[in-house]
């Protein structure tokens, strides 16, 4: 019998991509992928500690596998990966006395080898090492979802926003060869993974080490030139690296989607000077109206932090008039949690209080809710583009999928549309999604 592994993911899209890589690694080494860890060889937590409480999620899960796995075969083996693990090190082997191994954000290709040895030797293993490699051989990546396909760009981050800690777990900047990128598109693109989804921390930042003159716009016009590609997004940019070229190969090119998540973090030009974004409040609402102007029918998200230190309430009343302002159609906001090795925390006092963050938090978000509740309105009656990407859990006889402007749409459909791009009419519209239906049947 084939031994078992079973791979919890926690945090962002670059975790969910480590995963299908460690998937695809563990299969190679004669593992078989399970979805339950009590009947797993092996567990794999793959951890973010972009947020404090990210962070304490892995211990009271490992807590948890503890508990339910005793009741069944007994403890498997447990490895500990991604940013937590990058972090903290050792530390987490001392801490939960239950980890076997632990593998950092730049050892991923060790983990067979790592697992291995911890079940030899009985001895912890850990290799949290800078390795600053970025290639990774195509077609072991076990893609989970039948869509959408993750294909990473750049890796690491150089810019030290000061609330930030991702340079201290991801590593500094490392760019991808393109021909590796577009490789793994058509690879991509032939199983079938219509939506391909660009990864990097400052994706648009990309300039192929490979091809001097190829910057993030003519990378765009070559993942858009691959057969079998439908659409194309990308996550996440930075606002001070938009150039005209980007913008112009998001409105010309078809398959990119009419969508722009531009994370702002402040409405403030006092905290954003103090977060290090070196961009002000009026450069950005700038941007947001060359944006507009270039692709008119865009749709915009941000990322936003309440409570940052040194926040005043007239400071943070600017993040809602920002809010107010750009009519962002969606938007993740957070209270502001200390990372370790970041600027803020070595140099910045926690300054707002805890209810305080919860109140502003609350605030914004009742803001944005009345926002994109009216924006979401405006579909009703209008006919869109959805690339189906799912089953509803919900509900058998519905699918939902995905406009280009990144909106969520529901409606009566069947499980072969998984995949295809299917015209339909908005009939009612929530908060957060739309329900329609389809306006023929799919080619
Ligand atoms: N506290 C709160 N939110 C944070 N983010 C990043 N670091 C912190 C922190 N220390 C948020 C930012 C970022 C998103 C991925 O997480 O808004 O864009």
């Amino acid at each position: 019998m084939p031994k078992t592994a079973c791979i919890e993911t926690f945090g962002c899209q670059m975790n969910v991509h480590d995963s299908e890589r460690m998937a695809g690694l563990l299969e190679q080494a004669g593992y078989e992928i399970v979805h339950d860890v009590d009947i797993a060889d092996l567990v794999i937590l793959n951890t973010c500690s972009v947020r404090e409480k990210a962070e304490e999620k892995l211990f009271s899960r490992l807590g948890e596998i503890r508990k339910s796995t005793a009741k069944h075969k007994g403890m498997p083996l447990v490895a500990v990966t991604g940013c937590v693990a990058q972090q903290e090190g050792d530390a987490i082997i001392t801490r939960a006395g239950m980890v076997d191994v632990v593998v950092g954000t730049q050892a991923l290709r060790r983990l067979p080898v790592l697992v291995s040895e911890a079940e030899h030797s009985g001895q912890p293993q850990v290799d949290t090492n800078p390795y600053d490699d970025v290639s990774f051989p195509l077609g072991i990546a076990v893609r989970h979802d039948p869509v959408k396909a993750y294909v990473t760009i750049i890796e690491g981050c150089n810019d030290y926003c000061a609330f930030c800690v991702v340079p201290y777990t991801r590593g500094h900047e490392r760019m991808r060869p393109v021909e590796e990128v577009v490789r793994e598109v058509k690879q991509a693109a032939d199983t079938g993974h219509s939506e391909i989804h660009l990864l990097g921390q400052i994706v648009n930042h990309y300039h192929a080490p490979d091809d001097p003159g190829c910057d993030f716009a003519s990378l765009l016009h070559r993942v858009h030139a691959v057969r079998g590609v439908k659409r194309i997004r990308f996550a996440s940019p930075h606002p001070r690296h938009v150039t005209q070229a980007m913008l112009e190969a998001i409105r010309d090119l078809t398959k990119v989607c009419k969508h722009l998540h531009l994370p702002v973090q402040s409405g403030a030009t006092a905290i954003l000077t103090r977060m290090r974004r070196r961009h002000t409040r009026e450069d950005y609402l700038d941007l947001v109206e060359r944006v507009r102007n270039i692709i008119p029918d865009v749709t915009l998200s941000t990322d936003i932090i309440v409570g940052f230190p040194g926040e005043s309430q007239q400071h943070f009343e600017e993040t809602v008039s920002l809010t107010e302002r750009v009519r962002y159609h969606s938007m993740f906001s957070f209270k502001y949690s200390e990372r370790p090795n970041t600027l803020a925390r070595f140099r910045m006092a926690d300054t707002v209080p805890a209810e305080e963050k919860s109140r502003r938090l609350a605030v914004l978000q009742q803001v944005q809710m009345d926002i994109q509740s009216r924006l979401l309105m405006e579909y009703v009656g209008r006919t869109v583009d959805v690339l189906v990407d799912s089953k509803s859990r919900r509900r058998s006889n519905e699918v939902s999928g995905r406009t280009t402007g990144n909106t969520v749409v529901n409606f009566t459909g069947q499980p072969e549309w998984i995949g295809q791009m299917v015209p339909v009419r908005v009939c009612r519209a929530g908060p957060n999604s739309l329900w329609g239906e389809a306006q023929r049947t799919c080619q």
